[in-house]
């Protein structure tokens, strides 16, 4: 989509749609303050007689006479609470209307709405405008926005807004190449596949790759991971990617779990909505994505990106409940339950990479625990982490693209719970608290480095609460969030 910016109020001749955001209560002052639709007072008139100028919901009017071809009011509701949402889920609903009238150069008017982005509107578009069609044999007919023009006021700075706008756009863009990534059914993105994706995207940020098989795996001394490999015919993968920028004084990892498919090894999943678990590579997903953001923006910060990626399945070579592995970093684990897999992959590639990288931050993403869906539901995220300043940076980056996050407790008490009978630690806890338990496991692979552990087991997808992200896709969660904090931590 082209973006661009004016501050005149020449109409140019292919729009087809002038969107007018307002207030509830408002729409008169947007209107009649909008240098572009005040000339028409037939619209004016006809908007008063067959509309509804309350602002509380979208309005659209066609007008063919007009320099526009059609209005879009865009309703936002009243003018309080978290006006960036408001914003967005306003222009996410807005998006079936122009769909539905095949609009595909808008004019965007935003003189007299300074505290509304063109950044909301842009993320909006894109996220609600993405389809999963890779698999469908019919070309998908709808007509897509591909040119933005929005109008401003004189006084505001086109370049800062121009820069701004293409920040979101990238930002989408990356969280659109997750959702790709996150659809796509396990035949058809094994952990090989992952990888090869993984160098291709390498190849177009231009940075390193190092991708480990099993055989290196194996002699690096990963058991744990390899153990959940071993009852799938695929061969695990562990990918990392390396972005460096010369004025970087930080390096952060981000590792996301990318099991293709999770059917629960030996502890067998029901299988009532089994095909679900193809989503559990959401994580890997989330980190590639922002990876992505991170490289486009060329952001002075070093990012060491990881994904362990194996499947979760069961042969006669699969891991036994009882069965005890010993991990990178030397500890022993026994396995109670083989549906506990996440952290098993996560634990070798999160002590691999402190001890590889020295990452001064590390941040994990994971579809981990079933349990984080009934303690948050799928609005939020949770969050884990023994480090507050973390905490708040992840949080606030979170709030800033609606990827919200709520922090669930760490600590002693409930990191006994992991002790082993047998070994050092055993890979679930009691039948209580399964997403603190988990993060407990993790913090035993963290050495001393920062870290924070986010659990997006009920958003990765069917994520409730935003008009412009599709419930029943994967939803990107993590790539904007992550984006965002790494943006903001190197500027
Ligand atoms: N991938 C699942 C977690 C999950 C479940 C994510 C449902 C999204 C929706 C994970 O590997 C898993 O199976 N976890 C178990 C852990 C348990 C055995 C301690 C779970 O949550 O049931
Ligand atoms: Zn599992
Ligand atoms: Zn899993």
């Amino acid at each position: 989509m082209d973006i661009h910016f004016i501050t005149n109020c020449e109409i140019e001749p292919e729009v087809d749609c002038l969107i007018i955001p307002a207030w509830e209560n408002e729409v008169h002052v947007a209107i009649n303050s909008s240098l572009i639709a005040v000339e028409d007072q037939t619209s004016l008139n006809l908007i008063n007689d067959r509309g509804n100028m309350s602002g509380k919901d979208l309005f659209y009017l066609p007008t063919p006479m007009s320099a526009y071809r059609g209005i879009l009011i865009l309703g936002l509701g009243k003018k309080e609470g978290d006006l960036s949402h408001k914003f967005r889920n306003a222009t996410g609903k807005a998006v079936g209307l122009l769909q539905k009238y095949k609009k595909h150069h808008l004019l965007l008017e935003l003189e007299h709405t300074p505290d509304l982005q063109t950044r909301h509107f842009v993320a909006a578009l894109n996220l609600a405008q993405y389809e999963h069609t890779a698999f469908k044999t019919k070309a998908s007919e709808t007509v897509k926005v591909d040119n933005l023009c929005v109008h401003i006021c004189p006084s505001k700075e086109i370049t800062i807004e121009q820069g701004k706008a293409n920040r979101a756009q990238t930002f989408t863009e990356c969280a659109n190449f997750a959702r790709d990534l996150g659809n796509a059914p396990g035949n058809a993105l094994t952990p090989k596949i992952l990888a090869d994706k993984a160098r291709e995207l390498a190849k177009v940020t231009e940075s390193e790759i190092e991708v480990l098989g099993e055989k290196e795996m194996k002699k690096l001394g990963m058991g744990a991971l390899l153990s959940v490999s071993a009852g799938s015919s695929e061969e695990a993968q562990l990918i990392t990617l390396k972005h460096t920028h010369p004025s970087a004084n930080k390096t952060v990892a981000i590792v996301g779990k990318g099991v293709t498919f999770d059917s629960g090894g030996i502890s067998l999943k029901p299988g009532k909505g089994m095909q679900e678990m193809k989503y559990d590579m959401c994580g890997a997903a989330a980190v590639l994505g922002a990876f992505k953001a991170i490289c486009e923006c060329n952001a002075a910060i070093n990012v060491i990106c990881v994904v362990p990626s194996s499947e979760n399945l069961v042969n006669g070579e699969a891991t036994k409940p009882g069965d005890i592995v010993t991990a990178y970093n030397g500890k022993t684990v026994e396995i109670y339950n083989t549906d506990a897999e996440g952290r098993l992959l996560l634990c070798d590639a999160m002590a691999y990479t402190a001890e590889t990288h020295k990452p001064d931050i590390m941040v994990d993403v994971a579809t981990l625990t079933g349990a984080c869906i009934v303690a948050l539901g799928h609005e939020m995220s949770a969050i884990i982490t023994e480090d507050e300043d973390l905490k708040s940076e992840l949080i606030e980056a979170g709030s800033q693209v609606h990827e919200r996050l709520w922090p669930l407790p760490i600590n002693d008490d409930y990191k006994a719970l992991l002790k082993g009978n047998d070994a050092d630690l055993c890979n679930i806890g009691p039948a209580y608290a399964g997403t603190v338990t988990a993060a407990c496991f993790l913090s035993n692979f963290t050495g001393d480095t920062r870290w924070a552990h986010l659990d997006i087991a009920g958003t990765a997808w069917g994520m409730k609460g935003c008009s412009y992200i599709n419930e029943n896709l994967a939803s990107g969660f993590g790539t904007r969030l992550l984006a965002k904090w790494l943006m903001n931590i190197s500027e």
